[in-house]
């Protein structure tokens, strides 16, 4: 059976995976840097990279020997190639490469993107083509129709901030500390989600897209007011959230033809009351709902060996000479979105 070590570092987490083609994850392993970035209540690029440096070949050299294998056992090399912070994206591409040159072996190079929308597969070996993809994460808000390996048509995208961004600077203005999404969630559990009037940009518009500015401006001012426990603006964000996410995702069951599942992926995807929103939406629209587990949603390294193994299959395989980008959309044929060019 085909193996696939994975090597991802493109934003604050280091990992690598080593992923069977029947969808077994051999062995993974990720050190976080959040205590690195933590004093500055967001990702350092330069601590990352050099971080990522660090980190990546003693956690290589962990998988093989918790999986009790060699790099000569492996089938290919895949590794994030972008989007990202482009230091860390060039610590695991040009380690992905002097791997595979050591060993012979295939590079694959991966969009952090495509391994984010293709580890629903991952986690469910039964999930087909096409289906709804809700991709929620620190970068990235988007509505896609995916339609195969490599084949992404969005339908939507955030015109100003990603989802979770909004999370993380909410932690960040209340106080929280960093990562932001599951401290907020945190707070989120004692507090009342009625509690604080904000407002849900773009709801119910008919043009498709996300909008979390005005969200992030009206948290602000509430925290500046003073009359709201942390704990209720927390829970009321979180739900106006929920409700924008809900109903932009509604519109594209609608309107964005037939679908096999509605599935959520990205760092977001972790949060329990999204969730169970798009739980209980998927079945109001008859349609199966697939969310990887927790630990897949977030930045691992099996999403990058699993996207790899869909290219090996398809004999999608990179020169030694493929970029790192800082940015790479999934869907490039995919209009503009005032605002949102640096976001996609
Ligand atoms: O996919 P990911 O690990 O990294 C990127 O590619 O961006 O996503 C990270 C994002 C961060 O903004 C983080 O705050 C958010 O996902 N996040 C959450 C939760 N866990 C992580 N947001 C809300 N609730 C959570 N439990
Ligand atoms: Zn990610």
């Amino acid at each position: 059976m085909t193996i696939i070590l994975g090597l991802e570092s493109s934003c604050d987490e280091t990992a690598v995976a080593l992923v069977r083609e029947d969808g077994h994850v051999i062995a993974h392993k990720l050190a976080t840097q959040e205590t690195h970035h933590a004093p500055y209540g967001g990702v350092v690029p330069e601590i990352a990279a050099r971080a990522h440096a660090e980190a990546l070949m003693p956690l290589v050299d962990a998988v093989f020997r918790e999986a009790e294998m060699t790099l000569a056992d492996v089938d290919a090399i895949a590794a994030t190639a972008g989007p990202g912070l482009i230091g860390g994206v060039m610590v695991g591409l040009v380690s992905g490469k002097a791997l595979a040159h050591a060993a012979d072996k295939p590079l694959i190079a991966i969009n952090h993107l495509e391994g984010h929308a293709l580890s629903p597969r991952l986690a469910d070996q039964g999930l087909e083509f096409p289906y709804l993809l809700l991709l929620v994460s620190g970068g990235h808000c988007q509505l896609l129709r995916v339609e195969g390996v490599g084949q992404y048509c969005r339908l939507a995208t955030t015109i100003d901030d990603a989802a979770g961004e909004a999370f993380d600077k909410t932690a960040k203005m209340l106080g929280l500390g960093y990562p932001g999404g599951p401290e907020v969630e945190k707070a989120a559990r004692s507090g009342d989600p009625k509690a604080v009037p904000l407002p849900r940009p773009l709801l119910g518009s008919g043009e498709p897209h996300f909008s979390f500015a005005g969200l992030k401006s009206a948290v602000l001012r509430a925290q500046e007011s003073g009359k709201y426990r942390a704990e209720d603006i927390a829970a009321s964000f979180t739900q106006a959230v929920i409700d924008c996410l809900i109903d932009r995702t509604k519109l594209a069951l609608e309107s964005g033809g037939p679908v096999s599942a509605l599935v959520v992926a990205g760092g977001v995807a972790a949060n329990m009351g999204i969730r169970s929103a798009l739980t209980d939406l998927a079945v109001r629209y008859d349609v199966p709902f697939v969310a990887p587990p927790l630990w897949l949603c977030t930045d691992n390294g099996a999403m990058i060996a699993w996207a790899g193994m869909e290219r090996f299959r398809l004999g999608l395989i990179d020169g030694m000479d493929v970029a790192a980008r800082p940015r790479w959309p999934l869907d490039p044929d995919a209009e503009k979105v005032r605002g949102a060019g640096v976001k996609a």
